[in-house]
């Protein structure tokens, strides 16, 4: 995946430019966001997606953005840019790295009140660089942690896409298979399709088949079946958000395959970067949970729709995992155990 980028800046470097992951796998596009409004609908239709991919293009659009803002008065930018910073952080709610990435942004345009505008743009793009380049880096660690916890041959199952598209490389559910791959191992992967919009059959079988890994795509339901045939010795997940008790919340119907791994016995990872982790969250209960359009389970893959119009659609787009299913939370700091709510707060910074 390494040809694929999916946030970057445009040549003259006055938009970003995003890989369209709603196209996936049929067609690789690439599309260029100018206006606070196209970052909106890029972020909220799932054209880039996965938490840590969400919060590096937040990142770069605010320093496009910014560069049209009025760069004479500090007080005008300052107003400006926190009104297009909130409206593009009401996108989606779960995941915190967007609210994470936009408040390093604001950092930098706070912390410097004296600079003129034009300098205060610089450090912007710096600093997306910055939370893009840390993002790589982080991935890495995290492959080499989780890469300690499997052994060549094992059978891993995956939920949603947590791979390079959603984050800058390597993944983070994915990062230990492909860095077991550079390394000559082999694994077998089960991929949840992930119903209602299909990351893992559009994103992540498409991501492994392009890396040589063994790839088995199965719907949702299935899960279980695998599990039971014994092919599965370990789950692998990513996470949009985790608590400080270690309750995580990712892609709707990750908690029941943490239900089905403690069932059978095999063990359930989540790895995320630290950017992920949450401590002003103290619970599960505290993380928000989007709920999405019916039109997405009725219509959206259908050539017609699948249900009568009046129908009623529950489409939560995450669940939340009790941390008491949760193995282990494998992050670019170390792998935490339970109890989480002191190993999450007493992690290195
Ligand atoms: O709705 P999505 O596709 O943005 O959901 C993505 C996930 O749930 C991922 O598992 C999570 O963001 C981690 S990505 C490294």
């Amino acid at each position: 995946m390494d040809d694929m980028i999916n946030v970057s800046l445009s040549q003259a470097g006055d938009r970003v430019v995003i890989l369209d992951q709603t196209k996936l796998p049929n067609k690789v596009e690439y599309i260029e966001l100018a206006t606070a409004e196209d970052v909106y609908q890029a972020i909220f239709h799932l054209k880039v997606r996965g938490a840590p991919a969400i919060g590096i293009c937040a990142a770069f659009s605010m320093y496009v953005l910014a560069l049209s803002m009025p760069q004479e008065d500090y007080g005008e930018f300052c107003r400006e840019f926190l009104k297009t910073k909130e409206h593009i952080a009401s996108s989606r709610p779960t995941a915190v790295n967007l609210k994470w990435a936009l408040e390093r942004m604001e950092k930098v345009v706070m912390s410097d009140p004296s600079s003129p505008v034009p300098k205060i743009c610089e450090k912007l793009k710096k600093e997306a660089q910055a939370i893009q380049q840390e993002d790589m880096d982080m991935c890495r660690r995290i492959a080499e942690y989780g890469l300690s916890l499997i052994k060549d041959g094992d059978g891993i199952l995956t939920h949603c896409n947590a791979g390079p598209l959603a984050t800058s490389r390597y993944g983070t559910a994915l990062g230990p298979i492909f860095l077991g791959k550079e390394r000559g191992m082999d694994f077998r992967v089960f991929a949840d399709e992930t119903r209602p919009l299909l990351q893992g059959a559009r994103l992540t079988s498409y991501e492994l088949e392009r890396g040589g890994v063994d790839v088995t795509l199965i719907c949702d339901n299935m899960a279980s079946m695998v599990m039971k045939n014994g092919w599965v010795q370990a789950c692998f997940v990513g996470c949009d958000r985790v608590a400080a008790n270690g309750d995580t919340a990712n892609k709707i119907g990750t908690s029941g395959v943490a239900i089905l791994a403690k069932y059978y016995g095999i063990p359930f990872y989540v790895l995320g970067p630290s950017s992920t982790i949450d401590l002003d969250c103290p619970t599960g209960a505290d993380i928000p949970i989007e709920l999405r359009s019916p039109q997405e389970i009725k219509e959206k893959f259908y050539s017609q729709p699948m249900a009568l119009p009046e129908t009623k659609c529950y489409n939560p787009a995450f669940d939340v995992t009790d941390h008491s299913l949760i193995t282990a939370i494998v992050t670019d700091q170390g792998i935490f155990r339970e109890p989480y709510t002191s190993s999450l707060c007493g992690r290195r910074e």
